[in-house]
């Protein structure tokens, strides 16, 4: 009998759950596009690479962190990932970025803009907008630090050419 109690306020406390996270989620489609729900609850590319030919951790006004691994191969990049404290927005951001760059050589990359996110995600709210700032100012220190690791390397060679 006690069970029996338990099991229903167990399945009361989940109705609960269920309901709150049902409100949560339609206030949330009133701000945001689907898209951005989508990527922002279920993003690509989270994590970190073992060895990134670059990297950045950049942090935005609003104090939130965003860092961001590339790995090249002849000059594209072939795997991309991020990881981010910062807000559902900021999610879906470093989500798109990272698709967006996928397959991209450095040059072609280094012209992705935040619009080029916004479009992806069909907007964003005002107060949003940094959060895109913020992943492809990343990307950009990430393909500055690659590029950077690659002219070290290409002097070290031509170093040890002239011995
Ligand atoms: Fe800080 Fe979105 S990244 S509010």
């Amino acid at each position: 009998m006690e069970k029996m109690t338990e099991k229903n306020e167990t399945s009361d406390f989940d109705e609960l759950t269920k309901k709150m996270e049902e409100e949560i989620l339609e206030e949330a489609r009133e701000i945001y596009t689907e898209k951005t729900l989508e990527e922002a609850y279920n993003p690509k590319n989270v994590g970190e690479l073992e060895t990134p030919s670059g990297a950045a951790r950049v942090t935005g006004p609003c104090g939130d962190t965003l860092q961001m691994h590339i790995k090249v191969k002849e000059n594209k990049i072939v795997d991309c990932k991020f990881i981010t404290d910062g807000c559902g927005a900021s999610m879906a951001c470093g989500s798109v970025v990272t698709e967006l760059v996928k397959g991209k050589t450095i040059e072609e990359a280094l012209t992705v803009e935040n619009k080029d996110v916004l479009s992806v995600l069909g907007g964003l709210p005002e107060e949003n907008i940094h959060c895109s700032v913020l992943a492809v100012d990343t990307l950009r220190a990430a393909l500055e630090d690659y590029k950077s690791k690659d002219k070290n390397k290409i002097r070290k060679r031509n170093k040890k050419e002239r011995r």
